[in-house]
């Protein structure tokens, strides 16, 4: 016998020993009852926009179709109905799908209109004015400490950073944020955490939350230090497979899975977002669950494509996918609220006998009450790490059996949906059901695989929908961009910075507005991308394999990079962004030379030479590849035309750095021949 039959075997047992003793006809009753708390509060389900740059291309969407997606994802009462918003607190340094910016690039820099966080948060508080926020840095500027991977060799400095951000959040934005984390997925230090405190408190920031630490349970072990203990008011780990430690519970505090899921958005990855949201408190006691991420708004050839609650990667269409995670997000979202509480274990919440398992949640004044039941079968090793013991999951019967003030209610709305797998199969996603009567205080359902059931006494759900978006369509293959359209300070659309950070500025000698590089120095990174010096921004289709692009370029005459370069056929981009491999058509003005290589960091250079062209200032660069040749020019003179090697045979195109340092891009103009 298998161990999750012998598991099921000894629940049968245990079950018919309380049926005798209950007397029951039906076996598999639960008990929901109220008489008790389980002493936990419910923080909210949210979704994590960053981690990084995971909402890159939804700002390009047309108005129209952006608003709809907002509505899916934080509307109350229309779809996922979010209750929490986390973002990343940028740190000019690539976080998994790019690079967000910083408010402060440099000591003397400090700017609240770069990136798109505060216009998502804006957008979410829009919809619902009672969403909470979270902010969280992945990395931060190297101005702050003198060592890439520390960034409390000055604490104050440190909280003084972060700090500001939650008072421009308020300044700029009216933007009131409610938590704040430490260092995301990397070491914490117990002085800087007393320190961001009192930087908070010293700033009217009082009502600000620490969320420590974004990583594993061990800080739960530190808090036996009674001054840490007092600052951190929600221990957040992140894929804690749904259990925790006795160590964590022995803390009191509310314990939170501050970053879970990560798995593409099919059904697969519903079933596990389903039964993550109940498990997370019934192995784990844990009373929030965020999603990374939010939306699968970035391009889908980068790390983790569609690994967000839905996904809207393709802004130049206007297509976006409604996907099944979202209504397993409603279930619980549209008939709770954050200060909604638990009950307690076995009286509400528990393990199904054959497979599932289910939550149950009352109002503050404890008139109202949610029941999410769920039975999820299939598993997925990227969602739940590590992963759950795969349980048999069989149809059954149950009986729920209320007691307490709830033996009270006559009827409870139900909400159902089911996951279909395989070709021929339709799945029911968020379908209102009739409701059911309440006899005696029971309820008799039958359960079957791979179903959530809400049952609850609010009247209020609602599958919200629009119309069909446009349908996908590629890259366009012909872009032209001279950036003066844009807010300076703004990110241009479609540009998906990797590593340095690039923002629009006024250029000098009529170019208007430019596009910048900006990072002068290594960041205090979170990955190894950024550790090679060189800023990277990609754009367009991956597909593209014929392709011509030409960028005017300028160095910075203060602070200025060695060299730019426009690029080809670009294979990647990510943490594995050192590692991308293409046609890297480098120019360094100053010692006037070029240098084609078939990498971002040219270990593998394919031709380089004199560029006796190059003139201060402004000069313009055009790269072309068609098939095996690739031909390289500057100023309108060729520099080369060379047979290069057959791979990468298609990527993005990019413009980028040779070392961190300032430089300017203008009129990037692109063709391709499709792809
Ligand atoms: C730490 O940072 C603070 C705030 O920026 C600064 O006033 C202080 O001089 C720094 N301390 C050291 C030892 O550099
Ligand atoms: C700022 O937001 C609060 C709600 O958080 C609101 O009451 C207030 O009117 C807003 N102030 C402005 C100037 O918009
Ligand atoms: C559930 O109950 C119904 C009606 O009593 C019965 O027909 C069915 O076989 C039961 N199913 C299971 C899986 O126990
Ligand atoms: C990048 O620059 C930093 C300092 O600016 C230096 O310590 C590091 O060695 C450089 N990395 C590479 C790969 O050149
Ligand atoms: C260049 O860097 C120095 C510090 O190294 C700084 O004082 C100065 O403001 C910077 N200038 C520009 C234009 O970035
Ligand atoms: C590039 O070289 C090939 C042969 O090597 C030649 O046929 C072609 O005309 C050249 N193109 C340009 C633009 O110089």
């Amino acid at each position: 016998m298998t161990a999750s039959v012998i598991m099921l075997f000894t629940n049968i047992l245990k079950c018919i020993t309380f049926c005798v003793f209950l007397s029951a006809t039906t076996c598999h009753v639960y008990r929901v009852d109220n008489t008790q708390d389980s002493g936990r509060r419910f923080d909210g389900i949210g979704g994590l926009s960053g981690g990084g740059a995971t909402s890159k291309l939804l700002v390009n969407y047309p108005e129209k179709y952006r608003d709809q997606i907002l509505d899916y994802l934080f509307k109350p009462n229309f779809a996922a109905s979010l209750q929490m918003l986390k973002v990343e607190i940028g740190g000019d340094s690539q976080s998994t799908e790019g690079t967000e910016a910083s408010h402060m690039h440099n000591e003397w820099d400090e700017n609240y209109q770069r990136g798109y966080e505060w216009w998502l948060m804006t957008e979410a508080k829009k919809r619902n004015p009672d969403i909470l926020l979270y902010g969280l840095p992945w990395a931060f500027p190297g101005w702050l400490s003198n060592s890439f991977d520390n960034p409390y060799t000055n604490v104050t400095r440190t909280a003084e950073y972060v700090t500001r951000w939650l008072l421009g959040a308020k300044k700029f934005y009216n933007l009131t944020i409610d938590y704040v984390g430490i260092w995301n997925e990397r070491p914490y230090d117990v002085s800087y955490i007393k320190t961001l405190r009192k930087t908070l408190d010293s700033n009217q920031l009082s009502r600000v939350k620490i969320v420590a630490a974004d990583g594993g349970w061990e800080i739960a072990s530190h808090l036996q230090d009674k001054e840490l203990e007092a600052v951190i008011d929600y221990i957040g780990v992140h894929y804690p497979g749904t259990t925790t430690t006795k160590a964590a519970l022995a803390t009191g505090k509310q314990l939170w899975s501050s970053e879970d899921y990560s798995t593409f958005n099919d059904n697969t990855g519903a079933g596990c977002w389903a039964r993550i949201l109940n498990q997370n408190f019934v192995n784990g006691y844990m009373t929030s669950t965020i999603s990374w991420n939010l939306i699968a708004s970035y391009y889908n050839a980068l790390p983790y494509p569609g690994c967000g609650l839905m996904t809207a990667d393709s802004p130049w269409s206007g297509h976006y996918d409604v996907s099944s995670p979202i209504w397993m997000t409603a279930h619980t979202t549209q008939f709770t609220a954050p200060g909604w509480r638990y009950l307690p274990h076995g009286a509400g919440v528990g393990k199904l006998t054959y497979g599932g398992s289910y939550v149950s949640l009352v109002s503050p004044n404890q008139k109202d009450l949610t029941i999410i039941l769920e039975t999820m079968s299939h598993d997925h090793s990227l969602c739940i790490r590590p992963a759950l013991p795969a349980y048999t999951v069989v149809p059954q019967n149950i009986t729920l059996q209320l007691s307490g003030d709830l033996a009270k209610i006559q009827q409870l709305n139900v909400w159902y949906s089911k996951l279909a797998f395989g070709k021929s199969k339709q799945s029911v996603l968020f379908q209102k059901m009739p409701a059911l009567k309440v006899l005696d205080g029971k309820i008799k359902l039958y359960i079957d695989v791979d179903v959530v059931y809400t049952l609850t006494t609010l009247t209020q759900g609602n599958k919200g929908s629009y119309p069909d978006p446009p349908v996908r369509k590629p890259f366009p293959d012909t872009y032209m961009e001279d950036f003066e359209g844009y807010p300076l300070h703004s990110e241009p659309v479609d540009f998906a910075q990797q590593t340095g950070s690039f923002e629009v500025v006024a250029g000098c000698h009529s170019h208007g507005n430019v596009l910048r590089q900006v990072v002068l120095q290594t960041p205090l990174f979170w990955c190894k991308a950024d550790t090679f010096n060189k800023s990277l921004n990609l754009i367009g289709n991956p597909k593209w394999s014929d392709v011509y692009v030409s960028s005017d370029v300028a160095i910075g005459p203060i602070n200025g990079t060695n060299g730019v370069f426009v690029a080809a056929r670009v294979d990647q981009g990510g943490c594995q962004a050192w590692q991308a491999k293409g046609l890297f058509f480098f120019l360094f003005p100053k010692e006037k030379k070029y240098i084609l290589a078939n990498d971002l960091v040219r270990v593998v250079p394919l031709k380089e030479g004199e560029a006796t062209g190059a003139v201060n200032g402004w000069n313009n660069i055009e790269l072309a590849v068609e098939g095996n040749i690739a031909i390289g020019r500057l100023n309108k003179q060729t520099l080369f035309n060379v047979t290069v090697p057959a791979t990468p045979a298609h990527g993005f195109v990019a413009i980028g750095t040779d070392s961190y340092g300032i430089a300017d891009f203008d009129n990037v103009h692109i063709k391709s021949s499709g792809s």
